[in-house]
């Protein structure tokens, strides 16, 4: 049933382009420059956003707010729901709740949306499985379409949840005027193209496997991203921690100064989300910070970017998209880095210590 891989975590990291296909496909109307998600939702009725959400699904969260804010204009926040339900969230009709999940279970995530619900707010669940609880308590649902999930590291609901933020943004930045015809088509376009890119990324994986065998004895790693790419970098460390225990950490790389630089020396792998996009100049200078210091560089690059193999030990070049998409591209190497070091040290990479694939305790 792992269809030939020695993992469910590869089998579902290599699923990722045709789960793209079923999360985007029928839903893009290119000549429109529009996206049918078939909500009965009115999007003007929506004057800001929560997002709630778990681990992996938070970080959907996050890139969800900041593609809401470029491209509809409308105030969005993310949060983890175990701190939404417990706070004194103000919340009122025009509040939307985003519930994000993939299992559709999961009992902190139920508990933010009921707490926003009692507060007056409407409801949407962006989410993996069929007919789950979270599914019943929401008004609207956009399915994600990734079909089971086994693996305890989520990888394949990830990059469709990402998938499912930008049809949203799209929706949202549409129907209130914020995003040109023009821009939407240009954006379906490059949302048409992530699932041949995807492809294209997981050949990656000799390389990946080379960079995991240099760095698996490491006993920390950093991970740095900005912008859209800090979601990204926060998944990737998180995805390290959970099946290979090894000690990460993710920061927005901006931050990087402010604190966690004084981790950095010759024993530092530093992972750093370093693809095109309007902050690329800002990250290259994190990146020489970090060499200053004797850190190992570890770059997420965008192909035929040559500057960038001049200053980091190691490049993983991933095929060119709209910066915005970038996350749904640069993640894959991640959820490879982390699997293939798990591997190494031998680690029980589908049901790590500790570890359940959905929490429905609190
Ligand atoms: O089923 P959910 O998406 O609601 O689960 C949320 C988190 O428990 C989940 O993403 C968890 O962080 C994963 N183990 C991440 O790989």
């Amino acid at each position: 049933e792992k269809g030939g891989f020695p993992h469910y975590m590869l089998k579902e990291i290599y699923e990722q382009p045709w789960v793209l296909e079923n999360t985007l496909g029928g839903r893009l109307q290119e000549e429109a420059g529009e996206v049918a998600l078939g909500l009965a939702l009115d999007p003007l009725a929506v004057e800001r956003v929560h997002f709630l959400a778990c681990g992996t699904a938070a970080y959907a969260g996050w890139y969800g707010k900041y593609l809401l804010e470029i491209l509809a204009r409308l105030p969005a926040e993310w949060e983890v729901a175990s701190e939404y339900r417990y706070r004194d969230p103000v919340v009122d009709g025009k509040t939307l709740a985003v519930v994000i999940s993939q299992s559709g279970e999961t009992i902190d995530t139920l508990e933010a949306l009921r707490e926003a619900k009692r507060r007056g707010a409407r409801s949407l669940g962006v989410i993996n499985a069929k007919g789950s609880t979270l599914t019943r308590e929401v008004e609207d649902v956009l399915y994600i379409h990734a079909g089971p999930e086994i693996g305890v590291a989520s990888t394949k609901a990830y990059t469709a949840m990402l998938a499912a933020m930008a049809l949203l943004a799209l929706w949202f930045g549409r129907a209130r005027g914020t995003l040109a015809k023009e821009e939407a088509q240009r954006l379906i376009r490059e949302m048409r193209k992530l699932p041949r890119l995807v492809e294209e990324t997981l050949e990656r994986r000799p390389l990946v496997a080379h960079i995991a065998e240099k760095y698996h004895q490491a006993r920390d790693f950093l991970f740095l991203g900005r912008h859209v790419q800090a979601p990204t970098a926060y998944e990737g460390a998180l995805k390290l921690k959970e099946i290979s225990y090894i000690h990460a950490e993710a920061y927005p790389a901006g931050e990087m100064k402010h604190g966690p630089i004084a981790l950095i020396d010759e024993h530092l792998p530093v992972v750093v989300l370093a693809t095109r996009g309007p902050l690329y100049e800002k990250t290259l200078s994190n990146i020489q910070e970090v060499r200053a210091r004797g850190g190992k560089v570890i770059a997420i690059a965008t192909e035929g970017d040559e500057e960038i193999s001049k200053l980091a030990q190691d490049v993983i070049y991933v095929p060119e998209v709209h910066p915005l998409l970038a996350p749904i591209v640069s993640v894959v190497p991640l959820q490879l880095l982390a699997y293939e070091i798990a591997v190494l040290l031998g680690r029980d990479v589908d049901q790590p210590r500790n570890l359940a694939k959905s929490v429905t305790v609190e």
